[in-house]
């Protein structure tokens, strides 16, 4: 750690050790659309251009360390030396937010014997998971550098056999196949013709066998035509972007027609009906989450009767779910038909997290 700033891995890992570490948000409050837990907000980004704390100078900020954040690190730099001329212990984030962006925490629970590790991209909010029984692995849906998946499964004594995804992602570049070729395990993805280079494909009622269960392949288009689910032995489903904790999955991320849209729609309503006729017990880990994920090792799930119970979008009947899906589009993330097409032939950049910054919106709420 240089005496004046700190890593995304160092602030990472301060966090997951719960230690005590301030984070000062110094972005001007319009670009403010994704924060890392717990941070706080200074609206100073003009006074800080200018060389002043301005109401930084009026903030009570506690003994322990400061971090200061900005978009990638500049004005955060600015805060820092202001700070420390005062002498508050700052230190400034490398990279800012397009950096945390990579940044990542784990939760683990166990489910009908098998092991789950949840990998959060919490600058992100993308949900990738390890899936354990019998010491094989599987994983799906890889969303952070591959040598965290192998160090999380040599830290287990755990033997990668497969990695899935779950659909062609939009706003994140899959990790899945360089992961896969990394440990030499098999590589599925649902059937489809997008994707460009060798894969195992995904088929309604296709089985992934691991340990002594396996996941099997529940065909839930909608958000994307090829979107999977994998059901572990009808006690967990991993949705993908389909059917997330409190909101489904968005039907719009490929350009269409007006008709093309509703079709999609309607899928994606008979999907997320299918869904919830899993057992009432069944959990529920979905792609994202659409907030920060905290440094808290509470593994994000819920039940299926939950969502019955709370989620009304849901529930209603085809018709209404169609118009209120339609009507609640959010914004496109940022660069998705770039991340698409790379996801679509396997490419992968040396900085993703360029095209990668910014919030995940899959959802529709
Ligand atoms: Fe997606």
């Amino acid at each position: 750690m240089r005496a004046d700033s700190i890593s995304v891995g160092e602030l990472q890992e301060l966090l997951a050790a719960g230690r005590p570490v301030t984070i000062l948000d110094v972005r001007s409050p319009s670009d403010v659309d994704w924060e890392i837990p717990g941070a706080i907000h200074a609206d100073a980004y003009a006074d800080l251009q200018s060389g002043r704390l301005g109401p930084l100078a009026e903030f009570d900020l506690p003994s322990g360390p400061v971090v200061t954040v900005c978009a990638v690190g500049r004005t955060a730099a600015i805060a820092t030396d202001l700070l420390r001329a005062n002498g508050v212990e700052a230190l400034t984030l490398d990279g800012g937010m397009h950096a945390w962006s990579l940044a990542w925490n784990t939760a683990q629970a166990t489910i009908s014997g098998c092991e789950i590790v949840q990998v959060r991209r919490t600058g992100k909010g993308c949900l990738s998971y390890i899936v354990e029984s019998e010491s094989k692995a599987v994983v799906i849906d890889a969303s952070v550098d591959p040598d965290v998946y192998v160090r999380l499964l040599r830290e287990r004594g755990w033997r990668l056999v497969a990695v899935a995804d779950t659909h062609i992602h939009a706003d994140h570049l899959s990790r899945s196949k360089l992961l896969a070729h990394l440990e030499g395990a098999a590589l599925w993805l649902p059937a489809q013709d997008r994707t460009q280079y060798p894969f195992q494909p995904v088929a309604d009622g296709d089985r992934i066998a691991f340990g002594s269960t396996a996941l099997v392949a529940m065909r839930t288009p909608g958000h994307t035509e090829e979107s999977t689910t994998y059901l572990l032995d009808h006690i967990a489903a991993f949705t993908g972007d389909t059917l997330f904790l409190n909101s489904v999955g968005r039907p719009d991320l490929i350009d269409g027609t007006r008709q093309e849209l509703v079709s999609r729609a309607r899928q994606l309503h008979r999907s997320v009906s299918g869904l919830l006729h899993l057992p009432e017990a069944a959990e529920v880990f979905p792609g994202h989450d659409s907030e920060p994920i905290p440094f808290d090792g509470r593994i994000l799930g819920t039940t299926v009767g939950t969502i019955r119970d709370t989620l009304a979008l849901a529930r209603l009947e085809e018709t209404a779910f169609v118009e209120a899906v339609l009507a609640r589009i959010p914004p496109d993330p940022p660069n998705h038909l770039r991340i698409v097409e790379l996801n679509e032939r396997g490419e992968f950049p040396g900085n993703p997290s360029e095209l990668e910054a910014g919030a995940n919106r899959c959802a529709v709420a």
